[in-house]
């Protein structure tokens, strides 16, 4: 094999990213030889890679600082997928502001500003670094959604306060993942905040394969004209009460690819990583 990849990764003790073996034999099928590598690895040669490609550095939301000087030192040396000026962007979900695209409403509180927004059913208060829904809460309490904003702004973050979409716990959110911004495959996932208030028989409901309705290929079409050159994307649909579809987030830095729900997607993933070599 000629070429030599990196898959990023960060100290996984509990081995969460369980896409490493379906990834890595897929890109040896096109003839790249993959290495599983700590971003924060001291002793790795990054220089060594012919592309370094980001995919579970799951640590990072706590690490952000560190995390971008990293990318930018490899991307100095080598082909860092996606690039660094990508994941600095993207990386904290202010790039949801000017998008251009259709998102779920969202009250902004920068750090410095006044907490307030309107009276809604019930809120969704998160900062804008985060992942895994962490520091994320669901409350109809507005007490609560001001204290726990007041709270992250405090520590110096920006705050997201948004209306509880209930479809997430009935048709669930749809991600859709492009690869070289080719579509690859759909994903229906289960609510990350619908606590014990889950409809029956939809709590620990498996991600599954889903055919993306016209009007969200078209809406991820859109969100990805945005974005030339990268790698991988996954476009994360909800809907409005009104049915229409939002994004909800995009992930261009560490997403999980949902690679085991999909037969093609390994596949998809290598092939858009050897053409762009
Ligand atoms: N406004 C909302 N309505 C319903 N569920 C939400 C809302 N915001 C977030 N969630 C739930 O929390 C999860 C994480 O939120 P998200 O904005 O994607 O941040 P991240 O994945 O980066 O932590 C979503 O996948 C969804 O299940
Ligand atoms: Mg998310």
């Amino acid at each position: 094999m000629s070429v030599s990849a990196a898959y990023v990764t960060f100290a996984d003790p509990d081995g969460f990213d369980d896409e490493k073996e379906p990834a890595l034999a897929a890109w040896a099928e096109v003839g790249i030889a993959g290495h599983v590598v700590r971003w924060d690895d001291p002793g790795v040669d990054w220089a060594g890679f012919d592309v370094v490609v980001v995919r579970s550095p799951w640590d990072y939301v706590i690490r952000r600082g560190e995390f971008l000087d990293w990318a930018r030192r490899v991307e100095s040396v080598t082909r860092l997928l996606n690039p660094a000026a990508v994941l600095e962007r993207n990386t904290d979900k202010v790039y949801l502001r000017d998008l251009g695209v259709p998102i779920v409403p969202t009250y902004w509180v920068a750090p410095g500003e006044a907490v307030d927004f309107p009276i809604l059913d019930e809120y969704v208060v998160k900062p804008t670094v985060s992942s895994g829904a962490r520091d994320a809460i669901r409350t109809g309490d507005r007490e609560k959604a001001l204290a726990h904003a007041a709270q992250l702004v405090a520590d110096g973050q920006t705050v997201m306060i948004q209306p509880y979409l209930e479809m997430v716990e009935a048709e669930g959110e749809t991600s859709l993942l492009y690869f070289g911004g080719r579509f690859s495959h759909a994903i229906r996932r289960n609510p990350e905040l619908a606590g014990n208030t889950a409809m029956p028989g939809q709590e620990n409901r498996e991600p599954e394969l889903r055919d993306p309705d016209p009007d969200q290929l078209a809406l991820a079409e859109r969100v990805l004209a945005r974005c030339p050159d990268l790698l991988y994307a996954r476009v994360d649909l909800v809907r409005l009460p009104d049915g229409s579809p939002v994004l909800i987030e995009l992930e261009l830095t560490e997403p999980y690819l949902f690679l085991r729900y999909a037969p093609d997607g390994a596949a998809n993933l290598a092939c858009a990583l050897a053409k762009a070599i």
